[in-house]
């Protein structure tokens, strides 16, 4: 869809959106600061569709940084999103495997389950009742409005807005105020939905209230704009699965280097690292040294005119030395299914307990509690 015009409301909207990006990078780094002072006074919570394997795109754009938050102390609570696989396309597909493998993928990365509650939508009944009353303190308009929705509805390419794509914002504000998370690192594409859950934490608290106007029932999360690093695809294109330019974090190193030999480069045999001219060679120089302790340029620097060859054994290497120990691990964890289950058992029932809790409290306020 192309759009030529651009409306009033629009231009206000969008310097609307960038005030509050900015606003959004000012908190994060005061928030990061909070963090290292007393890590104890934040519940983070992160979300994934388990809609394939976890690949790089994944784990230096966000995993790595949730781990690194785990590390300094702060209570993680991760959502495997199942529920929301089924927004934007038909079918659940394997649905099953891909749980098990998110499961693995966390847990090799470097999640710790004895202190991360892991959990799905579909095992947390209370979450999802939240969704009720919630939807009423939003409008339809509000919803067709949202950015995000927006943008997931055009890339299906034609398919009808279903109901569960046009309100799952809705429900994500569910999975983030019921467990009371007040951290949410979030990228810049889902700002939106943060807003819209302190909106409905805001509503919510205003029109069905408590006795004690000082105790709200919920929590008003926040976002932390992660550091993110985004690494393209191996065609220089948005990496994603659909596209097959990915290396996921349970591939072979064999499997790692094949897809490697075929990646884009260009003509130029001196590598030098220019992301704007030479998008293809940069992104795997940033990929080598996020996998290693240079920096791109050192390592542009060190292959000199070994050219597109060179430059992707070195990449091959930084990353399967990366990803070794996170593949050993995954394989030993896929080899005790029982266990990864046995996990997610644990994190359902806690989720449940903290759900239902929050579900009291909220037919309480509503004076639903008969
Ligand atoms: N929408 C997120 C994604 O597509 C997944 C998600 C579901 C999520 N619930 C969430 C993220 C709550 C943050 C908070 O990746």
């Amino acid at each position: 869809m192309t759009c030529v015009t651009t409306s009033a409301e629009e231009t206000l909207s969008r310097s609307a959106d960038s005030a509050s990006l900015a606003r959004a990078v000012a908190r994060s780094a005061e928030i990061e600061q909070a963090i290292d002072d007393d890590p104890t006074r934040f519940r983070v919570l992160t979300g994934d569709r388990p809609t394939g394997h976890l690949h790089l795109g994944h784990y230096f754009g966000t995993i790595k940084n949730r781990i690194e938050l785990q590390r300094r102390g702060v209570e993680t609570w991760q959502l495997i999103a199942d529920y929301q696989v089924i927004t934007d396309r038909d079918g659940l597909g394997p649905i099953r495997e891909r749980v098990l493998s998110l499961l693995a993928d966390y847990i090799a990365a470097g999640m710790d389950p004895q202190t991360a509650t892991i959990f799905t939508h579909s095992a947390v009944p209370a979450l999802n009742q939240l969704l009720l009353p919630f939807l009423s303190l939003v409008t339809e308009s509000e919803l067709h409005r949202n950015p995000t929705v927006k943008a997931e509805l055009e890339a299906t390419e034609g398919r009808a807005m279903s109901g569960l794509l046009l309100t799952y914002p809705v429900h994500q504000a569910a999975d983030i105020l019921f467990c009371r998370a007040n951290l949410v690192p979030v990228g810049k594409d889902q700002l939106p939905h943060l807003e819209q859950a302190r909106l409905i934490a805001h509503r919510f608290d205003k029109r069905f209230g408590r006795v004690d106007k000082n105790q709200p029932v919920f929590r008003r999360p926040e976002a932390l704009l992660s550091q993110a690093t985004n690494v393209l695809g191996l065609d220089g294109e948005k990496m994603s699965k659909s596209r097959g330019n990915t290396i996921e974090l349970r591939m072979s190193a064999d499997e790692t280097a094949k897809r490697l030999r075929k990646a884009k480069t260009d003509a130029d045999r001196v590598i030098t690292y220019d992301p704007v001219n030479r998008p293809e060679v940069s992104n795997l120089l940033l990929m080598a040294a996020l996998a290693s302790d240079e920096t791109p340029e050192a390592i542009a620097e060190e292959i000199g005119d070994g050219g597109g060859g060179a430059l992707k054994a070195r990449v091959t290497e930084n990353l399967n030395d990366m990803l070794a120990p996170i593949r050993s691990r995954r394989a030993e964890l896929m080899a005790h299914e029982d266990y990864l289950w046995e996990v997610l058992r644990a994190g359902n029932e806690r989720a449940n307990e903290v759900a239902n809790a929050t579900l009291d409290d909220v037919r309480a306020a509503m004076n639903m509690n008969y």
